[in-house]
């Protein structure tokens, strides 16, 4: 367990290749909130068997999966003890609601976590723990949308031109890097402990997603059970009752860029020009195609 007296050494830089501030661990850029003294201990974490970590990139769904997820188990260590109720953000050491790993360090099993580190710096020993992994992708080009609302609503961000964030998107200069490395850093290390669930397929059809989520996390549910959860768990439901749940709450302005946006596939068709969307295909669907992941726009 790490000492409670950590130290975070902040050495955020404002880049001009970056809308917001970005701290680079190996050269890999992360939240400002990241700094190297967690970044070391993240990485050589002992993972339990019965951790389950939530990834993915940002604005792939994440915090849907941890607000399904915390139901599917309700008897999460992490919840009981820290102190906002929220599951934290491993990687990030900010005070005071998002000092992600000392809360999970100290938590006890099961303890349910959530990250958005790419495959090669996430905690080395996750696949001989044999702890849980559900990664989740989401199509880029809603991602990229998402991710532009969302930065418009912290006061963190330089600029807020649309063109520039999808420009700065698709050459990876963003918040843990490159879309695509990102998920085919996962997909391609996939193994019996990591789950890839596609937000996409949540959309259509959240009762077996649910069903398939407790089954890997070793706690299955019966159908009715899957439908309730999937129930509460719809986006008109969410955006109702689970915006204390999400971590980066009080660092949004909700009136500017609510969490809670519109939760749907296909909302880039709102957003991108022709030329753009042409970019983004040129950039993407190649890569995606060779490497064997099949992804929805809808
Ligand atoms: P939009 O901005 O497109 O609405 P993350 O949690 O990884 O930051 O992802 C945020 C995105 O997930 C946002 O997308 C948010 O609205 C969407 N989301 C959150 N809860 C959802 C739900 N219950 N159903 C569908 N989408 C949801």
């Amino acid at each position: 367990m790490a000492s409670n007296s950590l130290k975070p050494t902040f050495l955020t830089e404002i880049n001009p290749d970056y809308a917001a501030p970005v701290y680079f661990y190996d050269k890999f850029p992360l939240l400002g909130a990241s700094c190297k003294e967690v970044m070391d201990q993240v990485t050589d974490l002992e993972p339990r068997k019965d951790d389950v970590y939530i990834v993915g990139y940002p604005k792939s769904g994440t915090n849907w999966l941890q607000i399904l997820l915390s139901q599917i188990y309700q008897d999460w260590g992490t919840l009981r003890e820290n102190e906002q109720k929220r599951i934290p953000l491993l990687e990030v050491s900010e005070k005071p609601n998002l000092n992600g790993f000392q809360q999970f360090d100290k938590a006890s099993s099961p303890r349910l976590v959530k990250s958005h580190l790419p495959y090669h710096l996430f905690p080395r020993k996750h696949q001989e723990a044999d702890c849980k992994v559900v990664y989740i992708v989401r199509n880029p080009k809603d991602s990229c949308v998402s991710l532009f609302h969302m930065m418009k609503g912290f006061r963190l961000v330089r600029d807020e031109d649309w063109a520039d964030h999808m420009t700065r998107f698709v050459q990876g200069k963003m918040w843990y890097g490159n879309w695509l490395d990102h998920v085919t850093g996962w997909v391609n290390n996939a193994g019996h402990n990591i789950m890839i669930i596609h937000y996409e397929d949540m959309k259509k059809d959240l009762t077996s997603a649910v069903s398939r989520l407790s089954d890997f996390i070793g706690h299955p549910l019966s159908l009715t059970e899957c439908q309730l959860i999937a129930e509460s768990g719809n986006f008109d439901n969410m955006k109702k009752t689970a915006l204390h749940q999400i971590n980066v709450g009080g660092h949004l302005h909700q009136d500017v860029s609510p969490f809670f946006r519109k939760g749907v596939a296909g909302d880039w068709k709102n957003a991108f020009t022709v030329s753009q969307n042409e970019i983004f295909d040129t950039v993407f669907d190649q890569k995606v195609k060779e490497s064997g992941l099949k992804i929805s726009y809808e």
